[in-house]
């Protein structure tokens, strides 16, 4: 074993303990990415890869931009860090402000996490602290939906609806519960948009008020669109239903943007795609266009002035809560050069812009083999398969290695692939990439 490797190959494989991932098989199958650029990645050995997953739903403005790297590197060389515990640095309040002024309503008091998974515990802990603070600290009971995905925090697996990712893990946060989920093939099959079958769905909110009783729900958390298990667009009329459920009970509602926040949907927020406000949304991945790692969580103004208090109010620390890494520097340099490339480039205009030919690519897929659905909106697609009956998720696992060795990255959950590419994706590249998916679609057995 080399101390220093020579080349990008790394030198031991062993070491490096990989999330979500089969070790055993990726340490004697391993795919390596080296470098990237606009829409592609490299690997070590030069192999161009089309990137159909923005990273991991993260890379909204492409790979590898000059002025957000200028940024980080200029902003390392001035503030390298910089605690924002009783202090603060001009850059945080900047961020702040411009994250603020892309959310719905008055969603502008901003929290920074470092990822997606903090941002939806300091959600949480925000939601149950907001309740205490108006004397309704009895509201502790936290719903979630099956199949959605929060992160990984203890907050999150437990208002997730992913019993793998909580199996191992003990019973969780006491007191959760969960909505059902939308997906629905047997009505809404190759729907275009959001399907037409399922806002009643959202109902099962009145149940649940109805068993537990309002007085100890706190939120419900949900995505309006949830990404990772498998691409499940909101059927129409579900979140207006959600809403209006939460206002009559007094129940905030969390919307994790984590995947949708920053163009995604072709708007800033899927808040704003769908004209449904929460009262709180999660937010990391676009924020910085994955260059340096950050989270943030946007508050409605009357959760802030209620956790906070009212001017006069006795001093001290009002929420228990941060991380060193709130607002780092570098991650502030990056969130400000992504955020004015966002707005120089239009860039979720332009995702909105090439949503009908996303559609019309995609869903020209419904002929090839196993297919048994096509969903999509704004520049997210989800194209599902039939499960072998004897290996579910194997026929996923087996095109998405296909792809990546034929030149495209896509993303494989159960039996569903994912397709979120850079919102600078061209027209052509999305033919390309649908023209690789059906040769490999009629090559897997
Ligand atoms: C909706 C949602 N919430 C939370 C997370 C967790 O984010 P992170 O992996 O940055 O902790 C993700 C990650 O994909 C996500 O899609």
């Amino acid at each position: 074993m080399l101390d220093t490797p020579a080349s990008d190959a790394p030198n031991d494989l062993d070491s490096f303990w990989m999330p979500f991932t089969d070790n055993r098989y990726f340490k004697a199958h391993p795919r390596l990415l080296a470098s990237a650029s606009g829409m592609y990645y490299a690997t070590p050995e030069g192999r161009q890869i089309l990137d159909g997953t923005a990273g991991l739903w993260c890379v909204n403005a492409g790979h590898g931009r000059e002025t957000i790297t200028a940024a980080i590197r200029e902003q390392a060389g001035k503030l390298d860090f910089a605690p924002t515990f009783q202090l603060g640095h001009p850059l945080a309040f900047q961020v702040a402000a411009r994250v603020g002024a892309l959310m719905p309503a008055d969603l502008d008091r901003i929290f920074f996490a470092n990822s997606g998974s903090e941002a939806v515990d300091t959600a949480l802990k925000i939601a149950l602290a907001y309740h205490r603070a108006r004397g309704q600290g009895t509201r502790t009971r936290l719903i979630g939906r099956e199949r959605g995905y929060h992160g990984t925090g203890f907050g999150g697996i437990s208002v997730g609806g992913i019993v793998s990712n909580r199996r191992v893990f003990g019973p969780g946060l006491p007191g959760t519960d969960h909505l059902p989920h939308t997906h629905d093939l047997a009505r809404n099959a190759f729907s275009r948009g959001q399907p037409e079958h399922g806002a009643h769905l959202a109902d099962t909110l009145e149940n649940l008020v109805a068993l537990h009783g309002a007085e100890t729900i706190a939120a419900v958390i949900v995505e309006p669109l949830a990404g990772s298990t498998g691409v499940l667009v909101p059927p129409q009329g579900y979140l207006e239903r959600l809403r209006a459920i939460c206002d009559r009970h007094g129940i905030l509602l969390i919307f994790d943007e984590v995947i949708t926040g920053f163009g995604r949907l072709g708007a800033a927020t899927a808040a704003e795609r769908f004209g449904v406000t929460p009262d709180i949304i999660t937010l990391a991945k676009g924020i910085t266009n994955a260059a340096v790692p950050m989270g943030a969580v946007a508050c409605r103004r009357a959760i802030y002035d209620s956790v906070t208090g009212a001017p006069g109010a006795a001093a001290g620390i009002e929420l228990f809560h941060g991380y060193t890494y709130s607002a780092h520097p570098l991650a502030c340099a990056a969130a400000l050069a992504t955020l004015d490339l966002y707005r120089d480039e239009a860039l979720f205009a332009r995702a909105r812009s090439l949503e009908a030919q996303w559609e019309a690519a995609v869903h020209s897929l419904a002929d090839a083999p196993h297919v048994i659905d096509i969903r999509n909106l704004g520049l997210v697609a989800g194209i599902e398969l039939t499960p072998r009956p004897d290996a579910p998720g194997a026929r996923a696992q087996e095109l998405f290695r296909a792809l990546f060795d034929q030149g495209l990255l896509v993303r494989a959950t159960a039996d569903i692939i994912a397709l979120s590419p850079p919102l600078i994706v061209t027209e052509e590249q999305i033919d390309t990439m649908v023209a690789m998916l059906r040769t490999a679609l009629t090559k897997l057995a």
